[in-house]
């Protein structure tokens, strides 16, 4: 066998692999579910079913070997879905879409296409579909998390347990050095991943674990706005908070890390007189060894597995900010990677050296708007090839749906 159908075999079956993640997550809803908009700034869910073939489709099918297309119609309205009227909601409704059984088919076809195209495209083409993939898998999970729980099947197989002792935060000193940002030239990344280039860091001080839920709740307790991922049932005796799980709501787990929005990290930050790390302080904290080194993992080499951090849709919520020691960076930071992204202060931007994918301009490109703020590390739901160092996500500083956590510095 070549190389290159053992590569082509290996793709195939991460997109095999990833089409039944996307797939799981969609059997999750309750059929009327699937035409509700459960956060009112993204589409209708079942913009998702029939985007992820559009998009593979799209890029792999008409823009990259240019076969013809047997459904221009769907090919276009699942790239983009129906844009709102300028500077209004989105108005369409349910009955503007496909039924189910007819996007079901459209997505029937296009694999079948696409598994005897795959091979005949360039391998980076490829990774793009398929960790554009893995990103709305964990988008479908949080826009799933708004969905009311009688409209979801629930896949939990036990409740995640979580301890009550409250858990004493300290500060970790990360000697003065330098950060690698960005991913080598040759390797796969998004265009925003390059080029890499190093960053002199001065020394500072970051804190062990992620802010905790029962952190947040002192700054709640002074008057702070509670997180969207909160509820108070005010009917209980002793007025008590709730996280809002995925499929239930569990008494406030007070040592798992709060998801909060950046505005709301920044000002916990202020109230407690620290600050926010810089996306080079993140490298320093997560990466770097005391002989100089800088390693791919917080734990070291080794591939991202279970033990080492809560990634890769091994639990839907958050597990206790102490719960992988096993992941640890060398400095004994814990859970850099995993069990929620984490806030930095660095507003998304170029690297030195950026270019656009000419297959996908827009990608990073019209996201540099100075609105925009760097997260690094990875959600419970942020699948595995996504761990590596140079990967970087975005977000507004209000948007309050994504699993964003955030650690604290000090100089
Ligand atoms: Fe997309």
């Amino acid at each position: 066998m070549s190389t290159a159908t053992v590569i082509g075999q290996a793709l195939q079956q991460r997109l095999n692999s990833a089409r039944e993640l996307t797939d799981s997550i969609f059997r999750l809803l309750s059929p009327e579910a699937l035409y509700s908009r459960p956060i009112p700034e993204r589409h209708r869910l079942v913009f998702y079913l029939g985007h992820l073939e559009a998009f593979d489709w799209n890029l792999i099918g008409r823009k990259t070997l240019g076969v013809d297309s047997w459904s221009p119609e769907f090919d276009t309205l699942f790239e983009f879905g129906i844009d709102p009227p300028v500077g209004q909601a989105a108005a369409d409704q349910p009955s503007d879409w496909p039924g189910v059984e007819e996007i079901q088919a459209y997505n029937r076809r296009v694999r079948a296409r696409l598994d005897e195209l795959v091979d005949q495209a360039p391998e980076q083409i490829i990774q793009v579909a398929l960790e554009h993939r893995l990103m709305h898998a964990e988008t479908l999970a949080y826009l799933l998390h708004n969905v009311p729980y009688h409209h979801k099947k629930t896949s939990v197989t036990a409740p995640l347990v979580h301890s009550s002792n409250r858990l004493v935060n300290s500060m970790i000193e990360i000697a003065p050095g330098v950060a690698t940002l960005g991913q080598k030239r040759g390797e796969f990344g998004w265009d925003n991943e390059f080029a890499e280039h190093p960053v002199n860091v001065p020394g500072f001080r970051v804190a062990k674990y992620k802010i905790t839920n029962g952190e947040y709740l002192d700054f709640v307790r002074e008057g702070a706005s509670a997180p969207h991922f909160w509820s108070r049932h005010s009917q209980h005796p002793g007025d008590r908070w709730f996280y809002r799980g995925m499929f239930a709501e569990v008494p406030l787990p007070l040592n798992a890390p709060v998801y909060v929005t950046h505005a709301e990290a920044t000002a916990y930050a202020r109230w407690s007189g620290k600050r926010l790390p810089t996306e080079e302080q993140f490298h320093r904290a997560a990466y770097e060894t005391s002989n100089g080194s800088e390693r791919p993992y917080p734990w070291g080499n080794s591939a991202p597995d279970a033990a080492r951090g809560n990634f890769d849709f091994h639990h839907w919520d958050p597990v206790d900010v102490n719960a992988n020691p096993e992941g640890d960076s060398a400095s004994g930071v814990s859970q850099l990677v995993g069990n929620g992204w984490e806030w930095t202060a660095t507003q998304f931007g170029p690297f030195p050296g950026f270019q656009p994918m000419p297959f996908y301009p827009g990608y990073s490109q019209n996201f540099f708007d100075e609105e925009h703020y760097v997260m690094k590390g990875g959600s419970p739901v942020t699948a595995a090839c996504m761990l590596r160092r140079s990967f970087r996500n975005w977000f507004r500083p209000n948007y309050p749906y994504v699993y964003a956590s955030f650690r604290l510095v000090e100089d």
